[in-house]
């Protein structure tokens, strides 16, 4: 048994409480490599944000977690020699699908874990979400949970439409469950496809796609559910078009990739939205930078060379969306 406070992480209690307050939300960016890992804490460290060091059952498996595990204790002491003295980073599993799964990284230094029942019977996520919250608690890790159902691939649950939650149900799942956060469906998917041409409109003065607004009715109706409890999005990626067009300009193939357009998620991160995640904009940056170094110097077999110009475009990334789009610059001094 490793305790997450022996390697200098924070669960996501206070941080939460905080980020409602403030009116932002904290950034949870998925990792499975050391480049990733590298432009995530140099962000983090760089703005004083604090930060949410996200791992998948599918990142684990790939990477490995015992050195997952250790790749995040290493990153609390980078961000030191970066010059934060006090960081505030979070491990947290994403989209655990098992109790055996989120037990395994409670005992393994993680601070925060998400058992995403959400797709079996409401009565059965509340019972599978109480038992890890159980185990979790002792040992002051936070749970997160999830009610509703996102349109896409969630991991290995897929689901191909979308479910909003329903805000008649969340106190009671809160209540029952004890869950410390709630993931809602309002709109949000995973992955750079998050809407078909055919649910979007057409900008007449670009040509590019609109996507729908995001539900926030259902959000609004949530909140007065449930005020002040920390409410999570999945699926937040922007899909920024700089990259999709320089990937497609570059022999890549990602027709009509549409994201959700920013102002959608700064509104959001100034409610009781405390927790963003973003994953694929990630793997678009660090696409890009690929494609291009590859492109322009076909001699180039230096994997420092491509990789690391997908670190500069990452680390720019992470640092626009804390800037620009969650506000949680500063935050963590
Ligand atoms: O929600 C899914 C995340 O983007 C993680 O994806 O299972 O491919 O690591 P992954
Ligand atoms: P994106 O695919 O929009 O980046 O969502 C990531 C996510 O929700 C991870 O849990
Ligand atoms: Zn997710």
């Amino acid at each position: 048994m490793v305790s997450y406070k022996e390697l200098g992480l924070v669960n996501t209690r206070e941080m939460f409480a905080k980020a409602i307050k403030g009116g932002y939300a904290i950034p949870a960016f998925n990792f499975n490599n050391m480049e990733q890992l590298q432009a995530i804490i140099k962000a983090a460290a760089e703005t004083k944000s604090p930060v949410i060091l996200q791992v998948s059952k599918g990142a684990r498996n790939y990477a490995n977690q015992t050195l997952l595990r250790y790749m995040a204790q290493g990153a609390v002491e980078y961000a030191k020699e970066l010059g934060w003295e006090h960081p505030q980073i979070v491990l947290h599993l994403d989209h655990g699908d098992s109790f055996e799964l989120c037990k395994s990284c409670v005992d393994f230094g993680f601070s925060s874990v998400m058992i995403d029942a959400s797709s079996l019977p409401y009565e059965e996520n509340i019972a599978l979400t109480k038992k890890v919250v159980e185990y979790a608690h002792q040992f002051d890790v936070t749970v997160e949970a999830e009610l509703g159902v996102l349109a896409g691939v969630e991991d290995e649950v897929s689901s191909a439409v979308s479910h909003y939650t329903k805000p008649e149900e969340v106190v009671d799942f809160a209540t029952r469950s004890g869950c410390d956060s709630l993931a809602i469906s309002i709109g949000t998917s995973h992955g750079a496809y998050k809407f078909t041409p055919e649910q979007c409109t057409r900008d007449p003065k670009t040509g590019k796609l609109v996507p729908p607004p995001l539900a926030f009715d259902v959000l609004d109706a949530v909140m007065e559910q449930l005020p002040g409890f920390p409410i999570v999005l999945h699926g937040s990626s922007s899909v920024p078009q700089e990259y999709v067009d320089m990937i497609n300009s570059l022999g890549g193939k990602l027709p009509d990739a549409i994201g959700i357009p920013e102002e959608q998620l700064r509104k959001a991160a100034k409610s009781a939205v405390c927790k963003i995640n973003i994953d694929s904009d990630s793997r678009l940056a660090f696409t890009a930078a690929v494609r291009k170094v590859l492109t322009e110097k076909p001699g180039e077999f230096d994997p420092r060379k491509y990789c690391g110009l997908a670190r500069d475009f990452m680390e720019d990334l992470y640092k626009h969306k804390i800037i620009d789009v969650l506000g949680s610059n500063g935050k963590a001094e």
